[in-house]
């Protein structure tokens, strides 16, 4: 079955119910939001640059398909830990929170360890500065940062994002 895993974490009620609450949170955010929008358009962003790589520059990736599965699980769990920063849970550590999370659904839908611990790396690497290569990890942070339309934002002058960071077209 296509997106096997995946489509066990979407008929997660748990999993549906933090979005929800996440997405209720963020209503009136002023910034980015962290939505199911969000976690989607990260994974397809994520997948369209795993093939365009494929495509450009030959790149081999065993296994495409459950690689597919792996880059819809991380994007779709990639932010959670916003929750335990909105919630003041830990707060000291909501990167932390986020990963105990993703742990927790990843464990309950039997997904294999190994590739868990990929999944779980990649989260807490999202944030940081861009890579040049294109493991898990960088091709996530870099979908995080093209998904968002900052050209077409208002708060681009309240925006803690770097210009370097900023997204100001469609193209990649
Ligand atoms: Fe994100």
């Amino acid at each position: 079955m296509e997106l096997e895993y995946t489509q066990q974490l979407l008929q997660d009620q748990e999993y549906l119910a933090l979005v929800k609450r996440l997405e209720q949170q963020e209503r009136q955010r002023l910034f980015c939001r962290h939505g199911l929008s969000h976690f989607l358009d990260v994974a397809r962003i994520a997948w369209i640059i795993t093939l365009e790589q494929i495509e450009q520059k030959g790149m081999n990736v065993e296994h495409l398909a459950q690689y597919k599965d792996q880059i819809y699980l991380t994007a779709l769990l990639h932010d959670l830990g916003r929750l335990a920063e909105y919630n003041h849970i830990r707060s000291h550590d909501h990167a932390q929170e986020g990963v105990n999370i993703a742990w927790k659904f990843l464990k309950r839908i039997g997904y294999p360890e190994h590739k868990a611990r990929e999944i779980v790396n990649a989260i807490k690497e999202h944030s940081g500065d861009e890579k040049s290569n294109y493991d898990l990890s960088n091709i996530i942070q870099m979908a995080d940062n093209r998904s968002r339309n900052c050209f077409f934002c208002g708060a681009q002058e309240q925006c803690y994002w770097s210009e370097e960071r900023r997204n100001k077209t469609i193209l990649w």
